[in-house]
């Protein structure tokens, strides 16, 4: 459930070593990005490793409404028979994104240049975030968007019939904005031209490449600059996801704190824009290694091998490397609360604005439970007790949140005394496993 089922409070306790291996889902932002893309392409297109997390199957179906056949063969694996590039059909109903940013803002992208009205909604945290940082570029090619006060979902997109390509300056780091404008540029005629002063994650580049698109990247003083060409043909892929390295920080990070831990997280997809985290652990002293480093599917992967870290140390995170771990900042911060010394995270104020305010939640739950934060608009500090010095035993509100109340998880594993959050529901949209899996790898997680 995301918000709309009745709360599952959840309960973290210490525990001793966690080890095995933790095969996590696939990852989420690529499982989109996968059945969107395959219907605007023509014919099929066979996923395997797909992300069956709430967030992932609304997307599959918004794009049944909108006229692709999306067939679930079982196991993670998916078909997509596309319509082609502007050859969505008007839906029916209301497309309901529940909790997925990414989900309604690629989704507005993808139907902005086509000529039919869509009207989107989602869940109470959804319905809650801005989505004028999309509809302001969209406007550009000529679409339409009325919705509530504040640019807030509920949402209508008027398709723009006669579309005309854009060029844009993304104003703040954001794959989701910088990928509806790509989405939309698809059926403009001639040059969309995106431009971002900030490596963000590159997913929709890749895929749209590995689709057959005519897209190039450069590097300028200016920043990045994405150059698509638009009304191509998309041709059918095979996709295999790789895990996803956002899951993977949740196991990674609770073998770090769990006393005695070994734990092997396999596949996971180590995109340079994804990564950040694992780079921050490694400077903060986590035994954290990368076994069997490969390609696969055009998208670098390794297995990951974290122990028990007893001495690690807080770090300043420097605010550049902000965009490769943005969805990683509330699991940092548990493990800051158990190096020595403060954690400075700054160049941070998008997390203000996630499925919930980040900052602030994690604050809220680390103070519940001992720990000491300070923070302004854009940074906020931890400061480290020690490894297993967390006194815990606080109950945190996870927010609609489903990295939040993970988060809370593993700060339990590693805390003197359980760590509680009101409603464990939202991890189902990212990480539906994570309960089994973190139990069978020994943690102590349970439903109250
Ligand atoms: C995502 C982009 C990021 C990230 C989100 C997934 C994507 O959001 O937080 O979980 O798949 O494009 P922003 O674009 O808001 O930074």
């Amino acid at each position: 459930m995301s918000g709309h089922g009745t709360p599952i409070p959840m309960t973290s306790s210490p525990c001793g070593p966690l080890s095995g291996v933790a095969e996590v889902p696939g990852d989420k932002s690529i499982s989109h990005r996968s059945l969107i893309l395959g219907a605007m392409a023509v014919g099929e297109t066979k996923i395997t490793g797909l992300l069956e997390g709430e967030d992932v199957l609304d997307t599959a179906k918004a794009m049944r409404a909108l006229g692709a056949e999306v067939i679930d063969h079982g196991n993670g694996s998916w078909s997509v028979h596309g319509v082609g590039v502007g050859g969505f059909a008007e839906p029916e109903n209301v497309i309901d994104c529940g909790n997925s940013g990414t989900g309604v803002r690629l989704l507005m992208g993808a139907v902005a240049t086509c000529p039919i009205s869509v009207t989107f909604t989602g869940d109470a945290s959804l319905n809650g975030r801005p989505m004028a940082r999309v509809t302001d570029p969209l406007a550009l090619f000529g679409t339409q968007a009325v919705g509530r006060k504040g640019g807030r979902l509920p949402m209508t997109i008027v398709g723009a019939v006669e579309p005309v390509p854009v060029r844009y300056e993304v104003p703040m780091p954001s794959a989701q904005v910088k990928s509806a404008v790509l989405l939309a540029g698809l059926n403009a005629p001639g040059q969309t031209v995106v431009i971002e002063k900030e490596a963000t994650r590159d997913h929709s580049e890749r895929m749209l490449a590995g689709f057959g698109a005519e897209i190039t990247t450069e590097q300028t003083a200016d920043g990045r600059v994405i150059t698509l060409t638009g009304q191509p043909e998309l041709n059918p892929q095979v996709i295999a996801v790789p895990r996803d390295p956002s899951s993977a920080a949740f196991p990674v990070c609770a073998a770090l704190l769990a006393p005695g831990s070994d734990v092997l997280v396999p596949g996971i997809g180590l995109n340079p824009t994804r990564a950040g985290l694992f780079t921050t652990l490694r400077e903060m002293g986590a035994d954290l290694t990368y076994e069997n480093e490969r390609l696969e599917g055009g998208e670098p992967v390794a297995d990951l091998r974290a122990r028990y870290s007893p001495s690690m140390v807080g770090v300043v995170v420097p605010p550049e490397r902000a965009a490769s771990m943005i969805d990683e900042y509330p699991v940092l911060s548990a493990i800051a609360a158990n190096a020595t010394g403060i954690t400075m995270m700054a160049g941070v104020k998008e997390l203000r604005v996630k499925e919930s305010d980040r900052i602030d939640a994690m604050a809220r739950g680390l103070r519940a439970n001992g720990v000491e934060v300070d923070e302004g608009a854009d940074w906020w500090s931890v400061t480290g007790m020690g490894i297993g010095n967390v006194p815990g035993g606080g109950t945190c509100e996870s927010f609609l949140d489903h990295r939040i109340a993970m988060s809370f998880m593993v700060l339990g594993m590693g805390a003197q005394n359980p760590v509680s959050v009101d409603d464990g529901g939202p991890i189902a949209t990212s990480f539906p496993i994570f309960e089994p899996l973190m139990t069978q790898l020994g943690a102590k997680v349970s439903r109250d």
